[in-house]
């Protein structure tokens, strides 16, 4: 095997620290898989308000250390939580972090995770441990390729540190004004304007459009969406960029944690199973029809969905197919998810209409989301787009049989039941209610062939969903990124 790399992590976001999305569950998992490849790989998070130092018995390693911020300094302290399975380091800043409960959507989020990032930074100078790569998420710390590239560029400790900058959803881009550059140490090299993206951007800092422009590989999280993103539907007006920067570009699917997501093992189950044993599968669908307040006949296919209420999760579609299909298919629903409130009124009314066939639950409740992806005969999820989408995956792993939109991982983790082809699910490609009606029309049908279902629901259940293969792809993509760093060849 290769040298050992030395890998620090950066997410705002980590289960079971601070969860708002796939990130948090990226986070965790990723970095397990990468250090059982042997490299020494670090995560830094910020020290949330929300986070309880005495449940994960948090310590403090370093004291008080300067971050370069603005035109002076502020300080940072760093913790850490011994008892992690993982090195997970937490950056302190009161005003920032502390004090608050939030993880986002603070009008100084621009401060916060520029300190946070920069600080990371400082904390392994501090620590004495030198990365070989910077992996950087999401839009929150996209300056420190840029950081490298200008105030760290004869900095001898970090010479030989490259950075992978991971996109999990370009939708979310870290918009600021000038000031931004005046607090990270940056304005003197001003605004950076590219000919082919709106002026409206090149009068503005992109945070995101900064991680694609300097980091040494941009990675994201699927085939698919790395091709996506290089057209103006998807590229959310940083198309430009990333076909000029299409070498440096690697869409890697991501995996499902299979220690925690095992259907062998999960208590939340009221019956355990595995691909082996699928009959056993029953009880848990008995039980959340039971539970649902539903007739419990097993000849009747339960559908369910666990999302934002919100339009990129397909949302505007379902609302104009749900009611008919509740009336012309025979189906159970339930639905599971938090988000917009016109779609909370919209189920709850259909809920009050058609109680005998849908039931909704307004908040996210991971016990739940747990027993439909064990429970639920078929999952549904008809995003808009999805730069991979973790609950696909879980759900094959558990024996619910997705039915998707075909875009970005949804794409790339199901394959279309087409006979003579046994999928491993059901795709539509248009995004409208009347192909997705189509399919859901599909699935239902097949269901009635308990023997078709049952090859759809074992190649579903076997499909390799872990770490194991995209762990192996980034360990290769940072010895790439140093290479490309060092000598300009990928090695
Ligand atoms: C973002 C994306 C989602 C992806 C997740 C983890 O939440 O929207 O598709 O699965 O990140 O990468």
């Amino acid at each position: 095997m290769t040298k050992p790399f030395n890998i620090l992590y950066l997410s705002t976001e980590i289960v079971p620290y601070a969860r708002t999305g796939g990130l948090a569950l990226v986070a965790a998992a990723l970095p397990r898989a990468l250090r059982q490849l042997g490299d020494d790989v670090r995560v830094m998070l910020p020290r949330y308000g929300l986070i309880d130092p005495a449940r994960h018995n948090l310590k403090r390693v370093i004291d008080r250390f300067p971050v370069p911020f603005e035109s002076g300094v502020e300080y940072a302290g760093l913790w850490q939580a011994p008892d992690a399975d993982l090195p997970i380091y937490f950056v302190e800043h009161d005003r920032f972090f502390g004090s608050r409960q939030g993880i986002y959507s603070f009008p100084d989020d621009g401060e916060r995770f520029v300190f946070y990032s920069r600080a990371s930074l400082e904390a392994a100078r501090h620590l004495d441990w030198r990365p070989q790569v910077v992996h950087c998420n999401e839009w929150q710390t996209a300056l420190v390729p840029n950081w490298l590239h200008t105030v760290y560029a004869n900095d001898a400790f970090f010479a030989q540190t490259a950075v992978v900058y991971n996109i999990h959803n370009l939708a979310y881009q870290g918009i600021f004004g000038h000031r931004v550059l005046e607090i990270a140490g940056i304005a003197k090299y001003g605004f950076i304007a590219h000919p082919d993206v709106s002026t409206s951007l090149n009068e503005v800092v992109s945070m995101v459009g900064r991680g694609i422009i300097f980091a040494d590989v941009i990675a994201t999280v699927s085939p698919t969406y790395a091709r996506e993103i290089l057209t103006p539907e998807f590229g959310e007006g940083l198309d430009p960029l990333l076909r000029d920067r299409q070498n440096r570009l690697y869409g890697i699917l991501n995996g499902i944690d299979t220690e925690n997501y095992d259907p062998r093992t999960d208590p939340a189950l009221t019956t355990c199973f595995d691909a082996n044993n699928i009959h056993r599968r029953s009880s848990c669908k008995q039980q959340l029809q039971h539970n649902a307040g539903f007739e419990q006949n097993p000849d009747t296919p339960v559908i369910s969905l666990t999302s934002r209420l919100n339009d990129h999760k397909g949302y505007d579609i379902l609302s104009t197919v749900l009611e008919p299909l509740l009336r012309q298919v025979d189906a159970q629903w339930v639905i599971m998810g938090a988000g917009e409130q016109r779609y909370h009124d919209f189920l709850f009314d259909l809920q009050r209409r058609h109680p005998d066939r849908l039931r909704v639950h307004l908040t996210f409740d991971e016990h739940l989301a747990r027993c439909l992806f064990a429970g639920s005969d078929i999952f549904l999820m008809p995003s808009h787009h999805e730069p991979c989408g973790l609950d696909q995956m879980i759900a094959m792993h558990y024996g619910a049989v997705p039915v998707v939109r075909a875009t970005g991982g949804l794409a790339d983790t199901v394959t279309d039941h087409r006979p003579p082809i046994t999928g491993t699910g059901f795709t539509f490609d248009a995004y409208d209610g009347m192909a997705l009606f189509a399919a859901v029309v599909r699935a239902v049908e097949a269901y009635r062939h308990p023997e078709i279902w049952a090859a759809i629901q074992q190649n579903a259940m076997t499909k390799d969903v872990s770490w194991r293969r995209p762990a192996l792809a980034y360990h290769d993509l940072h010895r790439r990124a140093q290479s490309l760093k060092l000598t300009g060849r990928p090695g």
